[in-house]
Protein backbone atom coordinates (compact mmCIF):
# COMPACT_ATOMS: atom_id res chain seq x y z
CA UNK A 1 0.00 0.00 0.00
CA UNK A 2 1.09 3.38 -0.93
CA UNK A 3 0.75 7.05 0.52
CA UNK A 4 -2.48 7.37 2.34
CA UNK A 5 -4.27 4.05 1.05
CA UNK A 6 -2.62 2.84 4.05
CA UNK A 7 -3.39 3.88 7.69
CA UNK A 8 -2.93 7.07 9.01
CA UNK A 9 -0.47 7.69 11.81
CA UNK A 10 -2.65 8.92 14.58
CA UNK A 11 -1.78 10.37 18.14
CA UNK A 12 -4.39 11.88 20.93
CA UNK A 13 -4.35 14.25 23.36
CA UNK A 14 -6.40 13.78 25.95
CA UNK A 15 -8.60 10.23 26.05
CA UNK A 16 -6.88 8.43 29.26
CA UNK A 17 -7.88 6.13 31.27
CA UNK A 18 -11.77 6.59 32.64
CA UNK A 19 -12.01 9.53 30.24
CA UNK A 20 -14.95 9.60 28.12
CA UNK A 21 -15.03 10.62 24.69
CA UNK A 22 -11.67 9.48 23.89
CA UNK A 23 -12.11 5.61 23.69
CA UNK A 24 -15.05 6.46 21.26
CA UNK A 25 -12.61 8.29 19.14
CA UNK A 26 -10.07 5.66 19.11
CA UNK A 27 -12.95 3.02 18.42
CA UNK A 28 -14.41 5.55 15.30
CA UNK A 29 -10.39 5.92 14.15
CA UNK A 30 -10.19 2.14 13.86
CA UNK A 31 -13.72 1.21 12.57
CA UNK A 32 -13.42 1.40 8.89
CA UNK A 33 -9.00 0.22 8.94
CA UNK A 34 -7.83 4.15 8.39
CA UNK A 35 -5.85 5.17 11.56
CA UNK A 36 -3.09 3.15 13.67
CA UNK A 37 -2.95 4.79 16.70
CA UNK A 38 0.79 5.23 17.51
CA UNK A 39 1.37 8.19 20.34
CA UNK A 40 -0.50 9.85 22.97
CA UNK A 41 -0.31 12.27 25.65
CA UNK A 42 -3.82 10.81 27.32
CA UNK A 43 -3.64 12.65 30.61
CA UNK A 44 -3.07 15.37 33.10
CA UNK A 45 0.26 14.21 35.05
CA UNK A 46 2.69 12.85 33.14
CA UNK A 47 2.78 9.69 34.86
CA UNK A 48 -1.63 9.09 34.27
CA UNK A 49 -0.30 10.25 31.14
CA UNK A 50 2.57 7.05 30.33
CA UNK A 51 0.22 4.48 32.35
CA UNK A 52 -2.57 5.47 29.99
CA UNK A 53 -0.37 5.01 26.81
CA UNK A 54 0.78 1.51 28.16
CA UNK A 55 -2.34 0.35 28.86
CA UNK A 56 -3.42 0.85 25.21
CA UNK A 57 0.24 -0.78 24.00
CA UNK A 58 1.45 2.46 23.00
CA UNK A 59 5.13 1.87 22.56
CA UNK A 60 6.95 3.94 25.96
CA UNK A 61 9.03 6.59 23.64
CA UNK A 62 5.80 7.29 22.06
CA UNK A 63 3.56 7.33 25.54
CA UNK A 64 4.40 10.89 26.11
CA UNK A 65 3.96 12.76 29.73
CA UNK A 66 2.53 16.09 28.06
CA UNK A 67 1.13 17.39 24.56
CA UNK A 68 3.93 19.56 23.95
CA UNK A 69 6.28 16.86 24.09
CA UNK A 70 3.87 14.51 22.13
CA UNK A 71 4.05 17.52 18.83
CA UNK A 72 7.75 17.78 19.66
CA UNK A 73 8.48 14.10 19.34
CA UNK A 74 6.00 13.09 16.65
CA UNK A 75 7.38 16.16 14.47
CA UNK A 76 10.77 15.29 14.62
CA UNK A 77 10.34 11.27 13.65
CA UNK A 78 10.15 9.88 9.83
CA UNK A 79 7.26 7.90 11.20
CA UNK A 80 5.58 10.43 12.85
CA UNK A 81 2.08 10.93 13.74
CA UNK A 82 0.17 13.11 10.73
CA UNK A 83 -3.05 13.71 12.76
CA UNK A 84 -3.72 14.50 16.19
CA UNK A 85 -6.75 14.07 17.73
CA UNK A 86 -7.65 16.28 20.74
CA UNK A 87 -10.04 15.18 22.97
CA UNK A 88 -9.33 16.71 26.37
CA UNK A 89 -11.59 19.24 28.30
CA UNK A 90 -12.10 22.21 26.30
CA UNK A 91 -9.67 24.63 27.53
CA UNK A 92 -6.90 22.93 26.44
CA UNK A 93 -8.51 22.45 22.87
CA UNK A 94 -7.08 26.29 21.32
CA UNK A 95 -3.44 25.54 22.42
CA UNK A 96 -3.07 21.98 21.70
CA UNK A 97 -4.70 22.21 18.03
CA UNK A 98 -3.21 25.64 17.04
CA UNK A 99 0.67 24.37 17.98
CA UNK A 100 -0.34 21.20 16.34
CA UNK A 101 -1.93 23.24 13.19
CA UNK A 102 1.27 25.08 13.54
CA UNK A 103 3.79 22.33 13.29
CA UNK A 104 1.78 21.05 9.96
CA UNK A 105 -0.14 18.45 11.78
CA UNK A 106 -3.56 17.72 10.36
CA UNK A 107 -6.21 17.91 13.36
CA UNK A 108 -9.72 16.43 14.45
CA UNK A 109 -10.74 18.36 17.26
CA UNK A 110 -13.60 17.77 19.73
CA UNK A 111 -16.25 20.48 20.40
CA UNK A 112 -16.93 23.00 21.00
CA UNK A 113 -13.94 24.12 19.36
CA UNK A 114 -12.80 26.62 21.87
CA UNK A 115 -14.15 28.78 24.92
CA UNK A 116 -13.67 32.21 22.68
CA UNK A 117 -14.50 33.98 19.02
CA UNK A 118 -10.59 35.30 19.43
CA UNK A 119 -9.17 32.00 19.59
CA UNK A 120 -11.26 30.71 17.05
CA UNK A 121 -10.92 33.58 14.62
CA UNK A 122 -6.74 32.72 15.05
CA UNK A 123 -7.22 29.01 14.86
CA UNK A 124 -8.81 29.40 11.81
CA UNK A 125 -5.98 32.03 10.38
CA UNK A 126 -3.65 29.29 11.37
CA UNK A 127 -5.25 26.70 9.70
CA UNK A 128 -5.32 28.57 6.45
CA UNK A 129 -2.24 30.00 6.53
CA UNK A 130 -0.64 25.87 7.26
CA UNK A 131 -3.56 24.52 4.87
CA UNK A 132 -3.97 21.37 7.01
CA UNK A 133 -7.33 19.57 7.27
CA UNK A 134 -8.91 20.16 10.16
CA UNK A 135 -12.03 18.47 11.89
CA UNK A 136 -14.24 19.32 14.57
CA UNK A 137 -16.23 16.02 15.88
CA UNK A 138 -20.24 16.84 15.65
CA UNK A 139 -20.57 13.82 15.56
CA UNK A 140 -24.45 13.72 14.66
CA UNK A 141 -23.98 15.13 11.25
CA UNK A 142 -22.64 11.21 10.67
CA UNK A 143 -25.45 9.77 11.35
CA UNK A 144 -26.91 8.19 8.01
CA UNK A 145 -30.38 9.61 8.42
CA UNK A 146 -29.10 12.94 9.05
CA UNK A 147 -27.44 12.94 5.92
CA UNK A 148 -30.55 11.72 4.56
CA UNK A 149 -32.67 14.73 5.86
CA UNK A 150 -30.48 16.97 4.42
CA UNK A 151 -30.50 15.19 1.03
CA UNK A 152 -34.50 15.47 1.11
CA UNK A 153 -34.19 19.15 2.15
CA UNK A 154 -32.16 19.87 -0.79
CA UNK A 155 -34.02 17.80 -2.68
CA UNK A 156 -36.98 19.95 -2.05
CA UNK A 157 -39.47 17.04 -0.69
CA UNK A 158 -40.37 19.19 2.26
CA UNK A 159 -40.86 22.12 -0.29
CA UNK A 160 -39.82 25.77 1.27
CA UNK A 161 -38.97 25.71 5.05
CA UNK A 162 -40.26 27.31 7.63
CA UNK A 163 -39.34 26.52 10.74
CA UNK A 164 -36.59 24.06 12.64
CA UNK A 165 -36.47 22.81 15.84
CA UNK A 166 -33.70 21.34 17.95
CA UNK A 167 -34.17 19.88 21.53
CA UNK A 168 -31.38 18.15 23.52
CA UNK A 169 -32.22 17.07 26.56
CA UNK A 170 -30.02 15.85 29.55
CA UNK A 171 -30.72 15.37 32.98
CA UNK A 172 -27.16 14.22 34.37
CA UNK A 173 -26.15 17.90 35.80
CA UNK A 174 -29.67 17.69 37.88
CA UNK A 175 -27.61 17.91 41.10
CA UNK A 176 -24.61 19.10 42.10
CA UNK A 177 -21.68 16.70 40.71
CA UNK A 178 -18.13 16.10 41.63
CA UNK A 179 -17.49 13.25 38.90
CA UNK A 180 -14.63 13.79 36.45
CA UNK A 181 -16.74 14.26 33.32
CA UNK A 182 -19.23 16.68 35.86
CA UNK A 183 -15.81 18.61 37.43
CA UNK A 184 -14.38 20.19 34.74
CA UNK A 185 -17.93 20.85 32.22
CA UNK A 186 -19.22 22.83 35.53
CA UNK A 187 -15.77 24.87 36.10
CA UNK A 188 -15.52 28.12 33.91
CA UNK A 189 -12.01 28.41 33.39
CA UNK A 190 -12.06 25.16 32.37
CA UNK A 191 -14.83 24.60 30.15
CA UNK A 192 -15.31 28.19 28.70
CA UNK A 193 -18.16 30.91 29.25
CA UNK A 194 -21.12 28.92 28.01
CA UNK A 195 -22.65 25.47 29.98
CA UNK A 196 -24.93 23.46 29.03
CA UNK A 197 -25.15 25.76 25.62
CA UNK A 198 -21.07 25.22 25.00
CA UNK A 199 -21.73 21.25 25.31
CA UNK A 200 -24.49 20.30 23.75
CA UNK A 201 -26.53 23.51 22.52
CA UNK A 202 -23.70 23.99 19.94
CA UNK A 203 -24.29 20.27 18.74
CA UNK A 204 -27.73 21.40 18.55
CA UNK A 205 -26.80 24.91 16.24
CA UNK A 206 -24.61 22.73 13.81
CA UNK A 207 -27.38 20.15 13.00
CA UNK A 208 -30.25 22.73 12.63
CA UNK A 209 -27.54 24.56 10.44
CA UNK A 210 -26.64 21.59 8.70
CA UNK A 211 -29.87 19.67 7.76
CA UNK A 212 -31.27 23.43 6.53
CA UNK A 213 -28.28 24.59 4.74
CA UNK A 214 -29.25 27.84 5.99
CA UNK A 215 -27.58 30.35 8.06
CA UNK A 216 -28.35 31.41 11.63
CA UNK A 217 -28.82 35.14 11.51
CA UNK A 218 -30.11 36.06 14.48
CA UNK A 219 -30.83 34.82 18.00
CA UNK A 220 -32.47 35.38 21.87
CA UNK A 221 -32.08 33.47 24.44
CA UNK A 222 -31.85 32.87 27.91
CA UNK A 223 -30.13 30.94 29.86
CA UNK A 224 -30.77 29.90 33.42
CA UNK A 225 -28.05 27.94 35.99
CA UNK A 226 -30.56 26.37 38.42
CA UNK A 227 -28.91 24.43 40.58
CA UNK A 228 -27.16 26.78 43.45
CA UNK A 229 -23.87 27.96 43.25
CA UNK A 230 -22.91 27.02 39.84
CA UNK A 231 -21.32 29.12 37.96
CA UNK A 232 -22.75 28.39 34.33
CA UNK A 233 -25.83 27.71 32.48
CA UNK A 234 -27.31 24.22 32.92
CA UNK A 235 -30.47 25.12 30.65
CA UNK A 236 -30.88 27.24 27.83
CA UNK A 237 -33.65 28.12 25.21
CA UNK A 238 -33.86 30.61 22.32
CA UNK A 239 -35.93 31.58 19.19
CA UNK A 240 -33.82 31.76 16.15
CA UNK A 241 -34.44 33.90 13.06
CA UNK A 242 -32.47 31.97 9.79
CA UNK A 243 -31.88 33.19 6.31
CA UNK A 244 -34.85 33.44 3.77
CA UNK A 245 -37.58 34.06 6.96
CA UNK A 246 -36.92 30.48 8.38
CA UNK A 247 -37.81 30.63 12.09
CA UNK A 248 -36.58 28.24 14.75
CA UNK A 249 -36.54 26.83 18.30
CA UNK A 250 -33.66 25.78 20.29
CA UNK A 251 -33.77 24.27 23.86
CA UNK A 252 -31.12 22.14 25.94
CA UNK A 253 -30.96 21.18 29.23
CA UNK A 254 -29.06 19.06 31.74
CA UNK A 255 -31.34 19.54 34.60
CA UNK A 256 -34.10 17.68 33.12
CA UNK A 257 -34.25 14.30 35.20
CA UNK A 258 -35.20 11.26 33.66
CA UNK A 259 -33.54 12.62 30.24
CA UNK A 260 -30.66 10.78 28.83
CA UNK A 261 -29.49 11.87 25.28
CA UNK A 262 -32.14 13.05 24.29
CA UNK A 263 -31.60 14.70 21.12
CA UNK A 264 -34.55 15.43 19.08
CA UNK A 265 -34.49 17.16 15.20
CA UNK A 266 -37.53 18.29 13.62
CA UNK A 267 -37.72 20.42 10.46
CA UNK A 268 -41.37 21.85 8.95
CA UNK A 269 -41.72 22.84 5.04
CA UNK A 270 -44.51 23.63 3.06
CA UNK A 271 -44.94 20.41 1.53
CA UNK A 272 -43.81 18.37 4.45
CA UNK A 273 -41.66 17.45 7.63
CA UNK A 274 -38.95 15.50 8.59
CA UNK A 275 -38.23 14.29 12.47
CA UNK A 276 -35.62 12.41 13.77
CA UNK A 277 -34.36 11.67 17.82
CA UNK A 278 -30.78 10.82 18.15
CA UNK A 279 -31.91 7.87 20.90
CA UNK A 280 -34.11 6.07 17.94
CA UNK A 281 -31.10 7.03 15.45
CA UNK A 282 -31.99 4.36 12.95
CA UNK A 283 -35.81 5.53 12.16
CA UNK A 284 -36.78 8.56 10.31
CA UNK A 285 -40.04 10.06 10.48
CA UNK A 286 -41.34 12.41 7.02
CA UNK A 287 -44.87 13.29 7.11
CA UNK A 288 -45.77 14.68 3.13
CA UNK A 289 -48.51 16.99 3.15
CA UNK A 290 -51.83 15.37 3.17
CA UNK A 291 -50.41 11.64 2.84
CA UNK A 292 -49.53 8.44 4.98
CA UNK A 293 -46.61 9.03 7.08
CA UNK A 294 -43.76 7.57 5.98
CA UNK A 295 -40.54 6.23 8.58
CA UNK A 296 -37.58 5.59 7.10
CA UNK A 297 -34.72 3.03 8.20
CA UNK A 298 -31.44 3.10 8.14
CA UNK A 299 -30.36 0.51 5.22
CA UNK A 300 -33.70 0.28 3.83
CA UNK A 301 -36.13 1.12 0.84
CA UNK A 302 -36.51 5.02 0.24
CA UNK A 303 -33.37 6.04 1.77
CA UNK A 304 -30.76 7.73 -1.04
CA UNK A 305 -27.21 7.92 -1.73
CA UNK A 306 -26.39 10.58 0.94
CA UNK A 307 -27.03 7.81 3.47
CA UNK A 308 -26.26 5.00 1.58
CA UNK A 309 -22.52 6.26 1.46
CA UNK A 310 -22.38 5.82 5.13
CA UNK A 311 -24.26 2.84 6.20
CA UNK A 312 -22.22 0.03 6.80
CA UNK A 313 -24.55 -2.49 8.36
CA UNK A 314 -27.83 -3.78 6.78
CA UNK A 315 -31.32 -2.64 7.84
CA UNK A 316 -32.49 -3.69 11.09
CA UNK A 317 -28.86 -4.32 12.68
CA UNK A 318 -28.43 -1.05 14.78
CA UNK A 319 -25.42 1.29 14.19
CA UNK A 320 -25.18 4.60 16.16
CA UNK A 321 -22.93 6.55 17.96
CA UNK A 322 -19.50 4.99 17.26
CA UNK A 323 -20.36 4.59 13.42
CA UNK A 324 -21.63 8.28 13.36
CA UNK A 325 -18.04 9.49 14.42
CA UNK A 326 -16.18 6.67 12.55
CA UNK A 327 -17.89 8.32 9.08
CA UNK A 328 -16.46 11.63 10.55
CA UNK A 329 -12.74 10.07 11.06
CA UNK A 330 -12.94 8.45 7.65
CA UNK A 331 -14.27 11.32 5.61
CA UNK A 332 -10.93 13.08 6.60
CA UNK A 333 -9.16 10.19 5.62
CA UNK A 334 -10.55 10.38 2.26
CA UNK A 335 -9.75 14.30 1.86
CA UNK A 336 -6.07 13.17 2.61
CA UNK A 337 -5.97 10.34 1.17
CA UNK A 338 -7.49 12.96 -2.09
CA UNK A 339 -5.30 15.34 -1.31
CA UNK A 340 -1.92 12.99 -1.65
CA UNK A 341 -3.42 11.94 -4.99
CA UNK A 342 -3.92 15.96 -5.92
CA UNK A 343 -7.33 15.72 -6.01
CA UNK A 344 -9.14 18.60 -4.61
CA UNK A 345 -12.52 16.82 -3.00
CA UNK A 346 -15.35 18.82 -0.97
CA UNK A 347 -15.18 16.89 2.23
CA UNK A 348 -17.81 16.24 3.86
CA UNK A 349 -17.00 16.25 7.46
CA UNK A 350 -17.50 19.48 9.72
CA UNK A 351 -14.37 21.83 9.38
CA UNK A 352 -12.98 24.43 10.78
CA UNK A 353 -15.51 27.05 10.00
CA UNK A 354 -18.44 24.95 11.52
CA UNK A 355 -16.34 25.07 14.75
CA UNK A 356 -16.07 28.60 14.00
CA UNK A 357 -19.84 29.44 14.16
CA UNK A 358 -20.23 27.40 16.75
CA UNK A 359 -17.88 29.54 19.12
CA UNK A 360 -20.24 32.45 17.70
CA UNK A 361 -23.28 31.28 18.29
CA UNK A 362 -22.33 30.11 22.10
CA UNK A 363 -20.60 34.01 22.14
CA UNK A 364 -23.94 35.91 20.77
CA UNK A 365 -26.13 33.78 22.83
CA UNK A 366 -24.20 34.47 25.90
CA UNK A 367 -24.52 38.29 24.50
CA UNK A 368 -28.59 38.21 24.21
CA UNK A 369 -29.21 36.55 27.55
CA UNK A 370 -26.70 38.97 29.14
CA UNK A 371 -29.07 41.87 27.65
CA UNK A 372 -32.38 40.59 28.85
CA UNK A 373 -33.36 37.93 25.71
CA UNK A 374 -32.64 40.89 23.14
CA UNK A 375 -32.28 39.77 20.11
CA UNK A 376 -28.65 39.67 18.55
CA UNK A 377 -26.74 39.56 14.87
CA UNK A 378 -24.87 36.57 14.01
CA UNK A 379 -24.62 37.94 10.87
CA UNK A 380 -21.00 38.11 9.32
CA UNK A 381 -19.11 38.39 12.29
CA UNK A 382 -17.76 34.86 12.68
N1 LIG B 1 -18.86 15.03 20.33
C1 LIG B 1 -19.41 14.53 21.41
O1 LIG B 1 -20.46 13.91 21.35
C2 LIG B 1 -18.73 14.69 22.74
C3 LIG B 1 -19.14 13.92 23.83
C4 LIG B 1 -18.44 14.07 25.03
C5 LIG B 1 -17.40 14.97 25.14
N2 LIG B 1 -17.06 15.73 24.07
C6 LIG B 1 -15.95 16.70 24.15
O2 LIG B 1 -14.74 15.96 24.29
C7 LIG B 1 -13.84 16.62 25.17
C8 LIG B 1 -13.50 15.68 26.34
O3 LIG B 1 -14.68 15.37 27.06
P1 LIG B 1 -14.80 14.05 27.98
O4 LIG B 1 -16.21 13.96 28.42
O5 LIG B 1 -14.17 12.89 27.34
O6 LIG B 1 -13.90 14.52 29.22
P2 LIG B 1 -13.12 13.59 30.24
O7 LIG B 1 -12.93 14.41 31.47
O8 LIG B 1 -13.78 12.26 30.36
O9 LIG B 1 -11.72 13.34 29.53
C9 LIG B 1 -10.76 14.36 29.35
C10 LIG B 1 -9.38 13.71 29.23
O10 LIG B 1 -8.43 14.74 28.98
C11 LIG B 1 -7.32 14.49 29.82
N3 LIG B 1 -6.52 15.71 30.04
C12 LIG B 1 -6.76 16.75 30.88
N4 LIG B 1 -5.76 17.63 30.82
C13 LIG B 1 -4.86 17.13 29.92
C14 LIG B 1 -3.61 17.58 29.44
N5 LIG B 1 -3.03 18.72 29.88
N6 LIG B 1 -2.95 16.82 28.53
C15 LIG B 1 -3.48 15.65 28.09
N7 LIG B 1 -4.67 15.18 28.51
C16 LIG B 1 -5.35 15.92 29.42
C17 LIG B 1 -7.91 13.95 31.09
O11 LIG B 1 -6.96 13.28 31.90
C18 LIG B 1 -8.93 12.99 30.50
O12 LIG B 1 -8.30 11.77 30.16
C19 LIG B 1 -14.55 17.90 25.59
O13 LIG B 1 -14.14 18.95 24.75
C20 LIG B 1 -16.03 17.60 25.35
O14 LIG B 1 -16.79 18.76 25.08
C21 LIG B 1 -17.70 15.59 22.88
Amino acid sequence: MSGYQRPLRLAMVGGGQDAFIGAVHRHAAALDGRYVLVAGALSSTPQRSRESGAALGLSPERSYGTWQELLEGEKNREDGAEVISIVTPNHLHFPVALAAVQAGFHVICDKPLVPTLREAQELEAAVKQAGTAFAVTYNYSGYPLIRQAREMVRRGELGQIRKVIVEYHQGWLATEQTGKQAEWRTDPARNGPAGALGDIGTHAEQLATFISGLSLEEVAAELTSFVPGRPLDDDASMLLRFEDGVRGVLTVSQIEIGRENDLRLSVFGTQGSLSWRQEDPNHLIYDGLDKPRQILTRGGPGTGGAANAVTRLPAGHPEAFIEAFANIYSAVADDLAARERGEDINPDYPTIRDGVQGVEFMTRVLESAAANGNWVSLKGSG
